[in-house]
């Protein structure tokens, strides 16, 4: 599968186009921000007495109430939390245009059903692939973010274009745009924010911190070992790959990852992540999710809270504070 880079994509599809961006948040900030410096025109719709009202302002982005924007756009990007975009579908999908396209950054609300949308919109998805503040620097920068696109629903025939075209005005096709669908995005999106990178991986940090500690060794060295060496191993997988990483490493340190890692991710490991995936594609997450909107996010709070009191926090602070 290639990825489409800025010269494979026409960028005329958004132009003299209106986009409505919907949330000035981790996203909604930096797409907005790198499509006005793109020359696209843009307005950020935001409910009445909006607290990301006066930010957008204060970036010299326009805004204007949810309905209005919506009403006003030829694209409007659903950039709100995932599990508040069905109710803010409901308000806007009158007041937008016929044959309007409408765009997310996540597929969860169309593979889940939460949202219907119109038959005369298209329905596009780009999703950049990573937090919105990398995706604004790395453009101001002159750089991309590698993101995914796909389609929907294409009533006017013309949605794969304007999905591109919407891309490479975030800056992705600098770094390269890949073709994907909303279930995809979605179930692999949520499988590694679960079970990889940001579900397993603080888990298994924490752990080998607790580990050492309770064997005696001192807080300190014990975060050093197991927490601040995790953005050196990043950045050299990053830059070489995993085998190249290992090739980086004393043969100390290699024999003892390739001998004591399996020991760690066995097969019961690998298991739980395809129980895990199972689940989300039965829609068990998805359904948690829209619970936990619906009772103020008990457990988003619950688990806030334990984490800040987390000894191997402590230990940071020390180290850094
Ligand atoms: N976080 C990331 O960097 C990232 C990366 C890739 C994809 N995505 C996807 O991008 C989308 C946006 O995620 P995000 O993390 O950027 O969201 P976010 O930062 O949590 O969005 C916050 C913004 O949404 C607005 N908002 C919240 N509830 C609203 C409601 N009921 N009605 C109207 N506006 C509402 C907030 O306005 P108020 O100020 O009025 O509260 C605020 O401006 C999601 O689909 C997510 O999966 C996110």
């Amino acid at each position: 599968m290639d990825a489409l880079r800025d010269t494979d994509i026409d960028p005329k599809p958004l132009q003299g186009k209106r986009v409505a961006i919907i949330g000035y948040g981790n996203q909604g900030r930096a797409q907005a921000l790198n499509l006005n410096d793109s020359g696209i025109d843009v307005v950020v719709g935001l409910r009445d007495r909006s607290p990301s009202i006066a930010g957008a302002r204060g970036d010299g982005i326009a805004t204007a109430p949810l309905l209005e924007a919506a009403a006003s756009a030829d694209l409007v990007m659903l950039l709100a939390p995932d599990e508040a975009l069905a109710a803010i579908y409901r308000l806007i999908e009158r007041h937008i245009r016929e044959g309007a396209a409408l765009g997310f950054s996540h597929g969860l609300a169309i593979r889940f059903g939460f949202i219907v949308p119109r038959p005369d919109l298209d329905v596009i998805m780009v999703a950049p692939k990573g937090p919105g503040t990398a995706l604004r620097s790395l453009y101001l920068e002159g750089k991309g973010m590698i993101g995914l696109y796909a389609v929907e629903q294409d009533a006017s025939g013309h949605a794969e274009a304007l999905a591109l075209a919407y891309g490479r005005a975030l800056g992705c096709g600098r770094a390269g745009l890949l073709p994907s669908t909303f279930a995809e995005e979605c179930e692999a999106d949520l499988f590694n924010e679960q079970a990889v990178v940001w579900g397993a991986v603080p888990e298994i940090l924490i752990a080998g911190f607790d580990t050492l500690v309770e064997a005696g060794v001192s807080e300190e060295v014990a975060y050093m070992e197991c927490v601040g060496e995790l953005k050196l191993i990043a950045e050299l997988i990053e830059a070489r790959g995993i085998a190249g990483m290992r090739e980086a490493i004393s043969n100390t340190a290699e024999l003892g990852a390739v001998l004591g890692g399996p020991r760690i991710v066995d097969d019961g490991v690998r298991s739980r992540m395809r129980s895990i995936l199972e689940d989300i594609r039965a829609g068990g997450f998805s359904n948690t999710l829209r619970d936990e909107e619906a009772s103020a996010y008990p457990r988003l709070r619950a688990a806030r809270d334990r984490a800040s009191g987390l000894r191997v926090e402590q230990a940071r602070r020390k180290l850094i504070d």
